[in-house]
């Protein structure tokens, strides 16, 4: 079976990871997340996640220098062989060009790039009652939108539930004028390679899973051909 190179673009709290988590059950191809595995960085106190976190705190991208090498070696990894899903990278040109020299030297491609467009607002709204689960990040709720069952406590594992410390309003207004300026041309550097498939990211979680799944079903589908 051919694989599969999947990249989830789209603002902050459009909703990558919540499709991500589902997307790894549906198709068994692991999750890389950016945000993840610097925020794992931060927790474990490295020099890595200490420079890490300075930037994520303001909002802003963290250094290219950090972040390529770590991501094009993670999609080298034998897990990651037959297909991936990276969520946050690339997130600018010059990431999405490393990205695609670092396929070609493996001799693979992107097979598409997954964009859920969410207007500002709703960004503001989903990422202000965002609560996360402290053990395992891919646990994603929302006091409104999603709740966990009993308040502050992760359905799945029992884990307190926390809020991400770039979740305050005036960050999270930063990191969309990040994205608007730094990663939005990427929907046009992969509109123009014919690799774009857009997804309503307004509806439900359920709703955008089921029309994930199904752009995922077809790509494998084709690929098959
Ligand atoms: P990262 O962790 O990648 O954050 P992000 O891209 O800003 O995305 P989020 O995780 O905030 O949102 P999401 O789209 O995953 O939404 P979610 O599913 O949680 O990056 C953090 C920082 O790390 C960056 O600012 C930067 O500093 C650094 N970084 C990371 N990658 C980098 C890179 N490549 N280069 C440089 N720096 C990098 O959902 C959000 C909320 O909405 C949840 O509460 C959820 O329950 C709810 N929700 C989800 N879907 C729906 C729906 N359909 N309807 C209603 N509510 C919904």
């Amino acid at each position: 079976m051919s694989e599969l190179n999947l990249i989830l673009l789209g603002p902050p709290g459009a909703g990558k990871g919540t499709q991500a988590d589902r997307l790894r059950d549906d198709f068994a191809m692991p999750h890389i997340s950016t945000g993840d595995i610097l925020r794992a960085q931060v927790a474990e106190g490295t020099e890595l996640g200490q420079e890490a976190k300075r930037y994520m705190d303001a909002g802003d991208l963290v250094p290219d220098e950090v972040i390529v090498g770590m991501i094009t070696d993670r999609v080298a990894e034998g897990d990651a062989r037959d297909g991936f899903l990276l969520d946050g990278f690339p997130r600018n040109q010059k990431q999405a060009e490393a990205l695609s020299e670092a396929l070609n030297g493996l001799e693979r491609h992107l097979t598409a790039a997954l964009l859920i467009e969410v207007p500002d607002d709703e960004v503001v709204r989903r990422l202000a009652g965002r609560r996360v689960c402290v053990k395992n990040p891919g646990h994603i709720y929302h006091v409104d939108f999603d709740p966990p069952k009993h308040e502050d406590v992760c359905d799945q594992d029992g884990s307190r539930l926390i809020q991400r410390d770039d979740d305050r309003e005036e960050t999270i207004r930063h990191r969309l004028e990040v994205y608007h300026t730094q990663t939005e041309p990427l929907i046009d550097y992969y509109d123009g390679k014919g690799l774009l498939r857009r997804l309503d990211g307004r509806r439900g979680p359920d709703e955008v899973h089921a029309h994930v799944r199904a752009t995922v079903a077809t790509l494998r589908l084709e690929e098959n051909l």
